[in-house]
């Protein structure tokens, strides 16, 4: 599968708010949407996130659009986000979405924050180079209560160690 990132068209968006809403992922990543929400809901999320983002990019798997990839906040506190449509789970495609993202962001130190049972998200990041840096707690709208999370950090140059 060619994994491919491009800038976000408004076409995009019905597919974005499809898979930022689908219950199991929205229990997976705990953070973010937070569980079903309608268009113009999402659309005030989605815009947040334009808002305080850096990169942004539609996640493109032979083509179609697969997810998104960003990095948002202010500088020198900058974090990394993505999220995949559960049709294409388990096939390499976050692991390669945040590899492209890390090389379009050179900006070092980067961090990222995960459920503390989100395997696969942690997984995809220690293979990209992000090691734990802290044990946090946080209400985690996607599950509706406080959960622990990690808060990982890469630094230094991209890639794999
Ligand atoms: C987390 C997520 C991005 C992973 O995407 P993906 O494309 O399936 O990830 P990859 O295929 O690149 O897999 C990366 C690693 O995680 C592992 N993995 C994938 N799904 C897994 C799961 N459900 N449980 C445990 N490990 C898993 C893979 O085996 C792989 O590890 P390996 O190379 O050692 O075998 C995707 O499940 C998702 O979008 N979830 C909802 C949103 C979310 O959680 N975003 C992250 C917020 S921090």
């Amino acid at each position: 599968m060619e994994i491919a990132l491009r800038a976000v068209r408004d076409s995009d968006l019905p597919v974005f708010h499809r898979q930022m809403t689908d219950p199991e992922a929205v229990r997976m990543a705990a953070f973010g949407p937070g569980g079903p929400c309608g268009p113009e809901a999402f659309a005030v999320y989605w815009q947040r996130l334009c808002d305080t983002s850096d990169v942004l990019r539609t996640v493109l798997a032979d083509g179609a659009v697969a997810g998104t990839a960003a990095v948002y906040g202010v500088a020198g506190e900058r974090e990394v986000t993505y999220w995949i449509d559960r049709a294409y789970w388990g096939r390499g495609v976050a692991t390669a979405a945040l590899r492209g993202l890390l090389t379009e962001a050179p900006e070092r130190p980067l961090y990222a924050r995960a459920a503390a049972d989100n395997t696969a998200s942690l997984r995809v990041l220690q293979k990209c180079g992000f090691r734990e840096a802290a044990r946090a707690r946080g209400f985690a709208d996607g599950r509706g209560r406080e959960i622990d999370e990690v808060v990982l950090i890469l630094e230094g140059r991209t890639g794999e160690r």
